[in-house]
């Protein structure tokens, strides 16, 4: 950029749009979830709630965020303190939605602009739909504005009454009558407000309904005596606005979430043979041509490359799998690396900390924990191989096992390429087996085997001739 544009840049930065200020709204108990672990906290597509709510948040780059906490404080604080730049105020005790948000006015003083209210039990909000909340709230210089949605069930949600077309107040299915219960224009509990009157009309608020608690909805009827503008934002798609308040509508979500994630994948050429029982969480990666079996769960951070098959009753957690992956029927994979045309299962399990490398073969009831696999590797039948580093063209016969544990500490192993362990081995560690080296079946190897030899170390035969007939006395 030359220089001599610079002074016009300044102009624009000052002009930018006012500040956006989220706060969320995470400190109510959750009662009808009936659970000891803070609603917020509850997961979707393996997010939680609330981190779902703060990626959408993200998308109108606030200039502050408070997350209002309360019940589980504590927990709720801890799950999001790898994210930077929130600020959290505590409510106790709990009184209410109006209650929360008023814990918010010393994080927000001496601030002005627009603050975005959300819940943080709303997790499908998508960013576009609050973009345009800021847009209409803006464009129409209203002091307050309301995303709604039409539903055909409403039960539960707070009732927009309008009064000529316009938002008069908000109802609570409680305190409504029995005509306000037929509207079917329900309230988002998501809000865009101008900084500057906000705090001062919340304290005109009192808990007079069936809950006895202090609700934000009021505040339409008290800005709307004020002659201070609301508006409202419909949106389309009722769905992005639906509250979890229940292990009901956490599951009906989920299944919402799960719908969206399988057809995104579908799109980008992923075969699901049976959708309605694949189970991909939202951060999962899949590239084209892979086929994923029913009943698969991929979980976490997974991401698996293209042209893989994925076999049924298979679950993968935060793990990464390159192309051409065959994974057979019944294997768990967590926190593994998986390189191209390596087949594992069926009946495998890779833990945390295991590399696979280029075209190895993990085969049937196979567990590797911690341990590298050089590339065109054989573990095929019956082994576990814990804390051990293999090299690349090893073939490890069937029943291997690493001992790698003396009852205080753990210890490696070591097999360098090309090495031969025959069936039923013990290595017991730390211990080496050297380029190339054979081991004897049955052995157990205590003590390491140079490159190019022969380690055996098992009883040796002895064949008593015409024993069995003296023994029956023939
Ligand atoms: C609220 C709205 C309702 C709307 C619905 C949309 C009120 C009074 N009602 O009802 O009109 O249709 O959301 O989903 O606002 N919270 C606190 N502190 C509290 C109470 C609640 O932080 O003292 C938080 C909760 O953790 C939750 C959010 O506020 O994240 C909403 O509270 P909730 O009790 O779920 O309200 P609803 O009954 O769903
Ligand atoms: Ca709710």
């Amino acid at each position: 950029m030359p220089r001599s544009r610079e002074p016009k840049n300044l102009v624009n930065n000052l002009k930018r749009a006012p500040d956006t200020h989220v706060v969320v709204l995470a400190a109510g108990q959750g009662t009808r979830m009936k659970s000891r672990v803070p609603k917020v906290l509850h997961r979707i597509g393996g997010r939680t709630l609330i981190e779902h709510v703060l990626r959408s948040a993200s998308s109108v780059s606030p200039d502050t965020v408070t997350v209002i906490v309360g019940h589980g404080a504590d927990r709720v604080q801890g799950a999001l303190a790898v994210r930077p730049n929130i600020s959290f105020a505590v409510q106790e005790p709990q009184l209410g939605t109006a209650h929360a948000l008023q814990q918010a006015e010393a994080a927000l003083s001496g601030r002005t602009g627009t603050v975005v209210l959300l819940s943080g039990d709303v997790p499908l909000l998508t960013g576009r739909t609050l973009q345009r909340l800021l847009e209409v709230h803006r464009g129409s210089e209203a002091a307050a504005t309301v995303v709604t949605a039409t539903v055909e069930r409403p039960y539960g949600y707070g009732r927009i009454v309008r009064s000529d077309g316009r938002i008069a107040r908000i109802v609570e299915e409680r305190d409504a009558t029995p005509a306000e219960r037929q509207i079917k224009e329900i309230n988002g509990g998501i809000y865009a407000f101008d900084l500057e009157p906000l705090f001062d009309a919340l304290r005109g608020i009192a808990a007079q309904n069936a809950q006895g608690e202090f609700y934000l909805t009021d505040l339409i009827a008290i800005y709307r005596r004020r002659k201070l503008p609301v508006e409202t934002l419909m949106v389309k798609n009722a769905e992005e606005i639906r509250g979890i308040n229940s292990r009901t509508e956490l599951a009906e979500v989920s299944h919402l979430v799960r719908q969206t994630k399988n057809e995104e994948l579908m799109a980008a050429g992923v075969t699901l043979v049976d959708p309605t029982t694949t189970f991909i969480e939202a951060d999962v990666q899949i590239g084209p041509d892979t086929i994923i079996h029913p009943g698969v769960t991929i979980e976490g951070t997974t991401t698996i490359g293209a042209a893989c098959e994925i076999q049924g009753n298979v679950r993968i957690a935060d793990s990464e799998l390159g192309d051409r992956v065959t994974v057979n029927n019944f294997c768990l994979i967590v926190g593994a690396r998986v390189a191209d045309g390596v087949a594992i299962g069926p009946f495998a399990h890779l833990r945390p900390e295991s590399v696979v490398g280029e075209g190895a073969r993990v085969g049937n009831f196979v567990e590797l924990k911690k341990t590298t696999l050089g590339a065109g590797s054989k573990v095929n039948h019956l082994s576990y191989l814990g804390d051990a580093t293999v090299g690349a063209r090893v073939n490890v016969g069937a029943g291997t096992i690493t001992c790698n544990y003396d009852g205080v500490n753990k210890h490696q192993t070591v097999i360098e390429d090309g090495a031969f362990i025959g069936s039923d081995t013990q290595l017991i560690a730390p211990v080496t087996v050297g380029k190339g080296a054979y081991v004897g079946a049955g052995s157990s190897i205590t003590e390491d085997v140079p490159a190019g030899s022969l380690g055996i170390a098992r009883g040796r035969q002895t064949n008593i001739e015409g024993w069995a007939d003296r023994k029956k006395g023939k």
